[in-house]
Formats: structure tokens, sequence, C-alpha cells
């Protein structure tokens, strides 16, 4: 029995395939490489030793999918596979609900044809919009999304509990990740961005490795001890784990779960500029800019809800998450690109 891992070769998708398969699960990797190459399934070949069974298909082509179900005895599905970029979505909303959503509705349908019912979803911590508590609590009422990206991953929370709520025999988990950085320590994946990076490490890291000139920081008069945004920054092999956990946590068949994956520590963007100036012993020129639209100034989890239930828990720092996202950086400047 395989688990199927939608968008296995980005980002999460790639740190989570080889958490999974050092632990001896068989996985299956679909990807339409619309946001990856190809060439990070041989960096995690090269990682674990194992082949990467891989099905080049889109979540959107149901007869690619069926194919992809009747070769396979697949029990579970990993679902990363989807657009991401914020601001992208704001241009391109339609694009981002066929994808995301279109896709999703699709790939749930060929599960339930084929009696696969177990499920964990790639959410996030948009979801709770400008947060009503802080730590966030999963029973934090979910607020209204600012931007399409957010909502596809709203809605397709509800779409998901919806279909378990009519079939029990779905086990659906929700993952709400915080922000992940941080690479695989071997430096041979990790994140990589078309074009401008939208998120802070990757253009940190960029700027760092001579590609960008100066770091601009959005805003330094918010509510917070140094004027800057608060986030809960986690090690993508911290995040890969979470799914490890989740994937024992359907063995017991819990119906609907919804998890924080976080580490419950917030620190400000001033505070990660510095950790990545000390941990690499590097200077990041930056300059502050104005605030970006849809910030909000604290977002940070209390994840003891995946300690209770998964026994689950953040193993890595901030200082090794800022030295495992240079050492991705520095040895693959233009990422997977030769
Ligand atoms: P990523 O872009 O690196 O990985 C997503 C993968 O899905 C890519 O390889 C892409 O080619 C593939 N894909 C997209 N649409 C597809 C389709 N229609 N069919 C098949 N493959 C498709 O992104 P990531 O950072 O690894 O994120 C993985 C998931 O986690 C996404 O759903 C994302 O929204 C979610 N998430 C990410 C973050 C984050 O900060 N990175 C935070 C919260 C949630
Ligand atoms: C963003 C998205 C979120 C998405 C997540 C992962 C928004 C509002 N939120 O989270 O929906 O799930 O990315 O893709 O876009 N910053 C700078 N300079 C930069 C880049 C970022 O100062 O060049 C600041 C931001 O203002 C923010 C912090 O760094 O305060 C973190 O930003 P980012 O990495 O983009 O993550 P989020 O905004 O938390």
């Amino acid at each position: 029995m395989a688990i199927l891992v939608t968008g296995g070769a980005g980002y999460i998708g790639s740190h989570t395939v080889v958490e999974l398969q050092n632990r001896g699960y068989d996985v299956v990797v679909i990807d339409n490489l619309q946001n990856s190459s190809e060439k990070v399934l041989g960096r995690v070949e090269a990682i674990t030793g194992k082949k990467v069974p891989f099905c080049l298909t889109d979540i959107r082509d149901r007869i690619g999918l069926e194919e992809v179900f009747s070769k396979y005895e697949i029990d579970s599905v990993i679902h990363f596979a989807g657009l991401k970029a914020v601001g992208e979505s704001v241009a391109k909303p339609w694009e981002y609900y066929e994808n995301n959503i279109g896709g999703t509705l699709v790939l749930l349908d060929v599960m339930r044809r084929h009696g696969v019912k177990d499920i964990i979803f790639s959410s996030s911590a948009t979801v709770y919009g400008d947060p009503l508590e802080i730590p966030i609590t999963e029973n934090c009422p979910k607020q209204p999304c600012t931007n399409p990206y957010g909502w596809t991953k709203s809605m397709l929370e509800q779409i998901m509990t919806d279909i378990q709520a009519a079939d029990p025999e779905w086990n659906v988990v929700l993952l709400r990740y915080f922000n992940p950085i941080g690479a695989h320590e071997s430096g041979t994946i990790g994140e990589n961005p078309n074009g401008i990076p939208n998120n802070l490490m990757p253009y940190i890291t960029q700027v760092a490795v001579g590609k960008r000139e100066i770091l601009n920081i959005f805003g330094n008069d918010y509510d917070t001890p140094d004027g800057t945004c608060i986030r809960d920054y986690i090690h993508v092999v911290d995040l890969a784990l979470g799914h490890v956990a989740a994937i024992k946590k359907l063995q017991e068949n819990p119906g609907l779960f919804v998890c924080n994956l976080g580490t419950g520590i917030g620190y400000s963007v001033l505070d990660v500029v510095n950790a990545f100036m000390e941990a690499n012993n590097l200077t990041i020129p930056y300059r502050f800019a104005p605030r970006r639209p849809g910030d909000v100034p604290v977002n940070y989890s209390d994840p003891s809800k995946a300690l209770r239930e998964m026994g689950w828990k953040t193993q890595f720092d901030l200082r090794k998450m800022c030295a495992d996202s240079w050492n991705w950086q520095k040895n693959n400047p233009n990422g997977y690109e030769d």
C-alpha cells in the first residue's frame, strides 16, 4: 500500500517524501511540475536511497488520476498540490479557484470511486485572518480571507468537512501550517520561488547570495515590541514530520481532525533578519518600507493539540532554520536550474 503525495515535487512535498521514505513508507508522487522541477525527485532519491515513483499528472485530469489509482494500491493521500502565491491569486482569482478547488474536487471524486477515503490536506494559518486570539488554537474562529488564495484554503476545509460529515468512512486531517522556512540539512532540496520572492526567507537568502540588493521590511510601526510583524516560523523538516505524525493519526480513524503545525513561538521580521546574520556570519542590508496590504501584525500558534493528539512537536530552532535556508541557497544559487 502506498501514500499518494500530490504536489510531491514542491517545497513541502519533497521534504515530506524524504521523511516518509526514511520511515519505510511507500509513496507515489503526482505533480504537474508547474511550480517545481522533476530534478527534485532525483535529489530526494539521493537522500533516501529509494526510488520515488512519479506520475506527471495534473489533479484536474480525471483520466490521468484514474490511471494512477488503478496502477498503484493507494491507501491514503497527502494533498499538497495547489497554487500558493497570494498576490498572483488577487490578479488571477479564476485560475486559483479552478486549480485549487476544481482540482481538489476531481481528486476527491476519484479517491472515493477507488474506495480511498483518507486524506491529509495542506491548509494554512491564513484561515484565521486577523486572529481573534493569540496564541491561536484550533478553536479560534475562522475569519474572512483577504485574498483568493486564502479563500481556496478556507473553502476546501469546508468542502472536506462536509464530505466527511456526510460519509463518516472518510478521515480528513486539515493541517494548518504557520510559516515554513529552512531546508533539508543536505542542502540539496529547498524552496525555489519563481521570480521575485514574496515570502521573507527566500528574499533574505536571495539578498545574501547577491541576487537582490536589499531587503524591504514591510512596516516598522506595528504594535509589536520592535514594530515589525510577528510570525511563527517552522522548519520545513519539522513540518514534514508533522505529516508523518498525521499519517499515524489517520490510522486511528479520527473522522475530522483539524490541527495547527507551528512552533508556538513568535518572531518578528527583525528577529529573523538578525538570526540569519548571526547564524551565517553575513550582513543583510535592509530598509524599512510601507506596510504590505493584508499583513496581520501578530500570528503564532498554540501547537499543544498536535502534541496531545499526535505526539508531535517541533525540534529545530530559528538559528537552524536560518542556517539550513542559507545552506540550500548558497549551494543552489539558481535553485534547480543548472
Ligand atoms: P509548492 O508550489 O512548492 O508545491 C506545490 C506543488 O504542487 C508544486 O510542485 C506544483 O507544481 C504542484 N501543483 C500545483 N498545481 C497542481 C495541479 N493542478 N496538479 C498537480 N500538481 C500541481 O508549494 P509548497 O510551499 O510546497 O506548498 C504545498 C502546499 O502547502 C500548498 O497547497 C500550499 O498552499 C500549502 N501551504 C504552503 C505554505 C507555505 O508557506 N509554503 C503555507 C501554508 C500552506
Ligand atoms: C504569506 C501569506 C500567507 C501564506 C504564506 C505562505 C500574506 C498576507 N500571507 O504569509 O497567506 O500562507 O505567505 O505562502 O501574503 N516581509 C518583509 N519583506 C519581504 C517579505 C516579507 O518584511 O520581502 C514580512 C511580511 O510583511 C510579514 C513577514 O515578513 O510580516 C512574513 O511574510 P511572508 O513570508 O510573506 O509570510 P506571511 O505574510 O506570514
